[in-house]
C-alpha cells in the first residue's frame, strides 16, 4: 500500500486533529490547547501506546517520591548569570567569542578566544595575512553584531529540568511545536504582513531543511504514481541533493520543469520546488498558473531585510526559518505553512518518524527572538532603536550598493539585475539587499567562474551547484562585516586587473 497514513477514520481525525487557528481569539485558544499546529496523526499515537505500554508493563515505583526541596535562594541562577556574563565579557578584541561551552584555556586556566576567520592570537587581535575571502556558505552571520548590542532581547535562561520529555507537556501528544513558539510566528508573520497564516497549519521542523523533504515525501504520499521532483535553475542546491538522497519509490528527481509540454513529466505527477526570493539570484517567482503539478514555495528570503514585501503570499504550502530571519542558523528551527490538512498531517508524520520532534530548547530560544524582534516594532518605547529588519536592510543595501559599484568598473563580471520595489513593511520603495552576488563570467576562458575567483583568494559557491553553468558563481553577503570587507578587497583587486 502506497499510503501508510493516518488518519482513515474521519471521526477519529475529527477528534484528533484540531481545526487549523481561526481570528478568532477564543477559538485560537480552544486550538492552543490541543496544540494547534501539530496535527495528531494515528500513527504517532500508535507509537505513543507502545510507549505507554512499555511504561506500563516496567515496575513501576508504588509511592512517588516527595517533591524536591525548592532550590535555595537563586543560588543557581546567579551561578548560570554569572558564568555567561564572565564569557560575554571577555573582550575577543571584536574578532572572536568566548562562550560557556568554550573549551580552549590559556596557561593562566582562564578561556582563550574562539577566532572568527582571518584571526588569531588569544584575543583575536592578529590579522592572518593574506587570507582568503570565504564567501562560500550562506551562514548568516551579520545578524551577531545586532544581537551582541542587545544582549537583553536575545538571552533565555533554561533550568536543568526544562521540558526535558518527548512530548511538549504532559497530554499533548505529538503536537510538538510549542504554543508560545506558534503564536510568536504568527505574530512575526502578522507584523510584515508577508503571509497568509489564518487558518493554516504550522508543521514545525528541525529548521526549513527537514521540511523541504518532508513537503516532498508527504505529496508523494498523496499521489496514485511515481511523483518527479522538479525545480527551475538556478534553484538551491539542496532541492536536487536531497530528493536524490532520500527518493523512495514514490518518487524521484526530474531535473527542470517542462514548462511547455502540456502533459506533465512522463505522464507522472509533479511536485515544483521553488524559493522565492530565489536562492542564489533573489529574484521574486511564480509558477505559471497554468502549469500541472503541485509547488512548494520555499519563502526562506522573503523577509523585509532582504527583499521588498509585496504581499502577504498565500501559496498552498511554504516554507520558513528562522535561519534568514534572526540569523540563528545553528538553532534549527523552520516550519511550514500549509493549507491541506492530511498534507499537514503526513508532513508532522515524517518530522515525527525523522526526528522525534524539534528540540524544545530551540523551541524556547526561537520564541523569545521572535518575540523580541516583534516587541522591537511593537513597543518601540521599550525597545532599540532600530529593529533587526532596519538593521539587516542597511547593512545589506550598503554591500550590495559596494559590490554594484565594483563590478561596474569590470566587464569581465557581470552580476544579477534586482529591481528596486516598493515595500508595504518599510512604506516606501526598497532598494535591492539581496543574501548572494550570483556572478557570470564574460570571458570565453572563464568557462569555471568559480576557479577565477578561487585564483583571486575568493571561495564562492560553482554555478553547478545551483542546476546552472559553471560561468557562474554564488558569493556570499551574509556573513560578518571583516568577511565582506575582505570579499570587497579581494574583488577590487581581481577587479582592476582588468
Ligand atoms: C532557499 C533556502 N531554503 C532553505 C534553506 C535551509 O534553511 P534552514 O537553515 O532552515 O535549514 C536555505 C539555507 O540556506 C535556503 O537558502
Amino acid at each position: 500500500m502506497k499510503n501508510p497514513v493516518i488518519c482513515t477514520n474521519s471521526e477519529v481525525c475529527e477528534r484528533l486533529l484540531p481545526r487549523p487557528p481561526s481570528a478568532s481569539p477564543q477559538a485560537r485558544d480552544d486550538d492552543r490547547g490541543w496544540g494547534s499546529s501539530l496535527k495528531t496523526c494515528a500513527l504517532c499515537v500508535s507509537v505513543l501506546f507502545n510507549l505507554a505500554f512499555w511504561y506500563s508493563s516496567a515496575p513501576q515505583q508504588v509511592a512517588l517520591a516527595p517533591p524536591a526541596p525548592a532550590a535555595a535562594e537563586s543560588s543557581w541562577l546567579s551561578a548560570a548569570v554569572q558564568a555567561a556574563e564572565t564569557a560575554a565579557m571577555r573582550s575577543c578584541s571584536g574578532h572572536g567569542d568566548v562562550f560557556i561551552d568554550t573549551v580552549l584555556v590559556g596557561s593562566d586556566g582562564a578561556q582563550i578566544c574562539e577566532c572568527h576567520e582571518c584571526f588569531t592570537g588569544p584575543d583575536c587581535a592578529v590579522p592572518i595575512p593574506d587570507c582568503a575571502a570565504d564567501a562560500d556558505s550562506g551562514d548568516p552571520q551579520l545578524f551577531e553584531d545586532y544581537w551582541r548590542r542587545h544582549p537583553e532581547m536575545g538571552t533565555v535562561v533554561t533550568p536543568g529540568w526544562y521540558r526535558m520529555g518527548y512530548q511538549i507537556r504532559d497530554g499533548q501528544s505529538m503536537n510538538f511545536l510549542n504554543n508560545a513558539l506558534e503564536a510568536a510566528i504568527q505574530e512575526l508573520h502578522a507584523l510584515t504582513g508577508n503571509a497568509v497564516t489564518e487558518g493554516r497549519y504550522i508543521v514545525l521542523g528541525t529548521g526549513s531543511m527537514q521540511l523541504i523533504n518532508a513537503a516532498v515525501h508527504s505529496l508523494a504520499l498523496q499521489q496514485p504514481n511515481v511523483s518527479n521532483v522538479v525545480a527551475l535553475a538556478p534553484y538551491y542546491g539542496a532541492y536536487e541533493l536531497q530528493t536524490k538522497i532520500f527518493s523512495t519509490a514514490n518518487y524521484r528527481w526530474a531535473g527542470e520543469p517542462e514548462r511547455s509540454s502540456s502533459t506533465s513529466l512522463n505522464g507522472g505527477p509533479v511536485i515544483e520546488l521553488i524559493a522565492s526570493p530565489n536562492n542564489p539570484t533573489a529574484t521574486i517567482q511564480e509558477v505559471p498558473s497554468n502549469t500541472s503539478g503541485v509547488v512548494v514555495y520555499d519563502h526562506a528570503y522573503y523577509w523585509p531585510h532582504l527583499t521588498a514585501i509585496t504581499k502577504a503570499v498565500d501559496n498552498d504550502i511554504m516554507l520558513f526559518t528562522l535561519s534568514k530571519i534572526t540569523g540563528h542558523a545553528g538553532t534549527r528551527i523552520g516550519w511550514a505553512i500549509v493549507k491541506d490538512l492530511d498534507l499537514s498531517v503526513k508532513m508532522m508524520n515524517y518530522v515525527f518518524l525523522n526526528t522525534l520532534g524539534v528540540s524544545h530548547d530551540s523551541q524556547l530560544r526561537a520564541t523569545q527572538l521572535l518575540h523580541s524582534v516583534v516587541k522591537s516594532y511593537t513597543r518601540p518605547t521599550m525597545s532599540p532603536e532600530k529593529g533587526i529588519f532596519h538593521y539587516g536592510h542597511e547593512v545589506l543595501l550598503a554591500r550590495w550598493a559596494r559590490l554594484e559599484a565594483i563590478f561596474s568598473k569590470s566587464s569581465r563580471f557581470s552580476v544579477q539585475h534586482i529591481e528596486t520595489q516598493h515595500c508595504s513593511f518599510f512604506g516606501k520603495k526598497s532598494a535591492p539587499s539581496p543574501g548572494y552576488a550570483w556572478v557570470y563570467c564574460e570571458r570565453d576562458e572563464d568557462v569555471d567562474c568559480s576557479e577565477v575567483m578561487l585564483r583571486a583568494n575568493i571561495t564562492g559557491r560553482a554555478g553547478m551547484f545551483f542546476g546552472s553553468s559553471n560561468r557562474y558563481v554564488r558569493l556570499t553577503l551574509l556573513r560578518r562585516q571583516t568577511n565582506f570587507e575582505n570579499l570587497a578587497a579581494h574583488l577590487s583587486v581581481l577587479v582592476s586587473q582588468g
